[in-house]
């Protein structure tokens, strides 16, 4: 079968995420860089082009010109798919003119800069019947994705409270020298959007509980902090989350947690048990109970379920770490473009990055009107 033609926007090597997404990418086999815009600068462009070893007459001085001469291309010839790595305030202008022009995408998240471009997103998802995955990366590993599958068999019974904690403290040395602070893309409204750390990692504690509970958040009430009276976007929050009038739970987020590094800790708690599993320490899952003693569940082995299966290359031992999981999400994506049979939740929709949409401004609107209740209901 012939490898899938992806285009890349951003991602460049003086990025963070590129190298993540080219690695996923060619991970399976499925996918061939054919071209892009990595870079706004041309020759900055050009120059990590030939460093990665694409053929630089696919890779186009900006995007305008990208979609311009992509679409002159025969269908059997044009980039299918493209990956949107930009900053969050391109997201939006970018995959807008990508499924205007037919092309199918996999974009990062927040999935734009505010709400109602992410209903219009939706809307033009759905006129042009594109795919269109949004990469919370941490749904692609094998412990999460078991996780998933064993609460939707029943094997917690019926879900009664859900912690998800998401703690960095890289904005610590940068967020207290007011000139330094200046230089970061995520901390300037025009760029990041409305909201900083909710934005940036909130929003992926936020999918994984409606990810791992197959639930909707009905309700939200967020305590955030600024630290100083002239920066303008949360660093840190607090969450207070409703799926019903008996099943609760809280979103910590925070990117003054000193010292913390990608710290992302889910728990999930049921009648039956629970499951706790951290990012830093991904290959153990951790399944507790009542009466016995704590079981930890790893990938590569028969138990695992089918889903955790398909998602791990090596038998147990070989760990699977954030390549591997953002791999599994474009191995999804591959899967429903050439129209294979996939498990339920093998990438993030378009629905994910809506309802993340939705979740950072009635965040944003909680905490400036008091921290008050507010429904998170589809508007
Ligand atoms: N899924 C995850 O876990 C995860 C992790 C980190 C970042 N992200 C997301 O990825 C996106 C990028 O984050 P990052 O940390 O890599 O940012 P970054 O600032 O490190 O890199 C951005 C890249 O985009 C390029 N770029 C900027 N403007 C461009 C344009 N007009 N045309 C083409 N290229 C352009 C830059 O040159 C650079 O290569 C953000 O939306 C962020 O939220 C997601």
């Amino acid at each position: 079968m012939s490898k899938i033609r992806l285009g890349v926007l951003g991602g460049g090597g003086d990025s963070l995420i590129g190298v993540l997404h080219r690695v996923a990418s060619h991970m399976f086999d499925r996918y061939e860089i054919t071209g892009g815009v990595f870079n706004p600068n041309y020759e900055d462009n050009i120059k990590f082009a030939n460093h990665i070893g694409v053929n630089t007459d696919r890779v186009y001085v900006d995007f305008d010109t990208f979609v311009a001469e992509e679409t002159k291309l025969p269908k059997e010839e044009r980039i299918e798919v493209v990956s949107v790595l930009t900053p969050n305030f391109l997201h939006f202008p970018m995959a807008k003119k990508l499924l205007e022009n037919g092309f199918h995408v996999i974009c990062e998240k927040p999935l734009t800069t505010s709400y109602a471009e992410a209903l219009e997103l939706e809307a033009l998802q759905k006129k042009h019947n594109a795919i269109f995955a949004v990469t919370y990366t941490y749904t692609g590993y094998p412990m999460v994705r078991h996780m998933k599958h064993q609460i939707a068999a029943g094997e917690l019974g019926e879900i009664q409270k859900i912690d998800v904690q998401y703690y960095q403290g890289w904005i610590n040395p940068v967020i207290h020298d007011p000139e330094i602070r200046k230089t970061v893309w995520r901390l300037d409204p025009k760029k990041a959007g409305i909201s900083s750390c909710i934005g940036d990692i909130g929003t992926h504690a936020f999918q994984m509980t409606e990810y791992l509970t197959g639930m909707e958040v009905k309700s939200v009430l967020s305590d955030l902090n600024m630290l100083y009276e002239d920066n303008p976007l949360d660093l840190d929050g607090t969450v207070l989350i409703r799926f019903s009038d008996t099943v609760k739970g809280v979103i910590r987020a925070s990117q003054i947690a000193t010292g913390e590094e990608n710290g992302l800790t889910v728990a999930v708690y049921g009648q039956k048990g629970a499951f706790k599993w951290e990012q830093e320490n991904p290959n153990v899952l951790y399944h507790i109970k009542d009466d016995e003693p704590k079981r930890i569940i790893k990938p590569g082995h028969a138990y695992v379920s089918d889903v955790a299966a398909d998602g791990t290359k090596l038998p147990g031992g070989h760990p699977e770490g954030i390549f591997d999981a953002m791999g599994n999400i474009y191995k999804g994506v591959a899967k429903a473009l050439r129209g294979e049979t996939a498990f339920d939740g093998e990438y993030p929709t378009m629905n994910d990055g809506v309802r993340g949409m939705l979740f950072i401004k009635k965040v944003v609107e909680s905490n400036k009107k008091g921290n008050v209740w507010l429904s998170l209901e589809k508007q």
